[in-house]
């Protein structure tokens, strides 16, 4: 049975998170909903080669074209956890090749577009194998599914544009199981989203998301956070039907700024900002006071910010990043992305 060979290849983005997922259950089940917004040009590039089991090595894995034994183990466990919801992994081994086009430095979570990416291959060759194939929107709830298990936030990153995961009232399609699209509930202004991502330091520290789960067993504040996480997801919901950008940025910088405040009172603790970061937020807000410009700031689980406004405010946020902001960068880099269409197949 060689002709059953064969190879798939996925390119999957990164999504940065407008309602922030931090506290899970069960089996990668989240304690709130969460909504993101999917990047355009950070994004992994993944191509799994299958053919028939022969060797007891199931799994052969690299990255930017070298071994990466550490991943590999990783990436083995989870393929090997998957056989229930896709039983063809038993029969095969796999070749799986993975590159990302973003720099490693970035502060860009690297496991939603990897694990993402990897869902969709995965999916890709049991329908090539099964000969089985399902329609576009069940197809993407199965890969958001297996993403799902491989990362949290990768679930979201199955979808272009914006994407909800997490069961709430708010919306009746969510699910905690996988992430399904918002995009085509957005106001036109979110349509070509702008995210400047400063580099404020490049060693920087990442909690690990298995870490920064765990924090928030036994957090103390931890009822009043998914709380307050169903409230914003619900105000901003309404947000991004409407357009309202200064309530946006109210909701997207409390989400932020309420992650980072979890994690420095949790215990152990994390403070992940460091000192230009804090001066950074400072100079954000001072313009938008200023100037009226509608930006806003987020943050992932370390000291980087993604810093958010419309299109049409591109030039203006330009020349404030290279005057008022660049020399607070390491080596005074910055990229620049804005909301892309999702993950592509190759
Ligand atoms: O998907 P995980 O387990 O790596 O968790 C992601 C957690 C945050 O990036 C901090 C927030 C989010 O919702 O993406």
């Amino acid at each position: 049975n060689d002709n059953q060979r064969g190879s798939v290849c996925w390119e999957s983005p990164s999504n940065i998170a407008l309602i922030k997922y931090w506290g899970k259950k069960g089996n990668q089940l989240p304690c709130n909903p969460s909504l993101s917004m999917s990047l355009k040009h950070a994004v992994t590039h993944t191509q799994l080669d299958y053919v028939p089991k022969k060797t007891e090595k199931k799994i052969h894995f690299k990255f930017d074209g070298k071994t990466q034994p550490t991943f590999e183990k990783r990436i083995a466990e989870f393929i090997d956890s998957l056989v229930n919801h896709l039983p063809f992994i038993s029969d095969f081994e796999f070749d799986i090749s993975s590159k990302n086009t973003f720099p490693h430095s970035a502060g860009i979570a690297s496991s939603a577009s990897a694990m993402s990416a990897l869902a969709l291959c995965l999916c890709s060759a049991e329908e090539n194998i099964t000969g089985k194939k399902l329609e576009e929107r069940e197809y993407l709830q199965k890969a958001s599914f297996i993403a799902r298990l491989g990362s949290g936030s990768a679930s979201r990153s199955i979808y272009g544009g914006y994407a909800a995961w997490g069961e709430t009232n708010a919306f009746s399609k969510a699910s905690n199981n996988y992430a399904v699209p918002f995009s085509q509930y957005t106001h036109p202004v979110f349509h070509d989203y702008q995210d400047t991502i400063l580099l404020i330091s490049a060693k920087q520290k990442l909690v690990s998301s298995t870490a920064g789960h765990q924090l928030m067993n036994n957090h103390p504040y931890a009822n009043a956070r998914y709380s307050q996480a169903f409230s914003n997801f619900e105000r901003l919901l309404g947000i991004l039907r409407g357009g309202d950008l200064i309530d946006f940025a109210k909701i997207v910088e409390n989400e932020a700024l309420s992650l980072h405040a979890l994690m420095m009172n949790s215990s152990p603790s994390f403070t992940l900002l460091k000192p230009n970061t804090l001066e950074a937020i400072e100079r954000i807000k001072q313009f938008r006071t200023d100037t009226k410009t509608p930006i806003c700031f987020t943050l992932d689980a370390g000291p980087n910010i993604h810093l958010l406004f419309p299109k049409s405010e591109k030039e203006v946020i330009a020349s404030f990043v290279d005057s008022e902001l660049k020399n607070l960068l390491e080596d005074g880099k910055y990229l620049l992305d804005e909301v892309g269409e999702g993950p592509q197949k190759i």
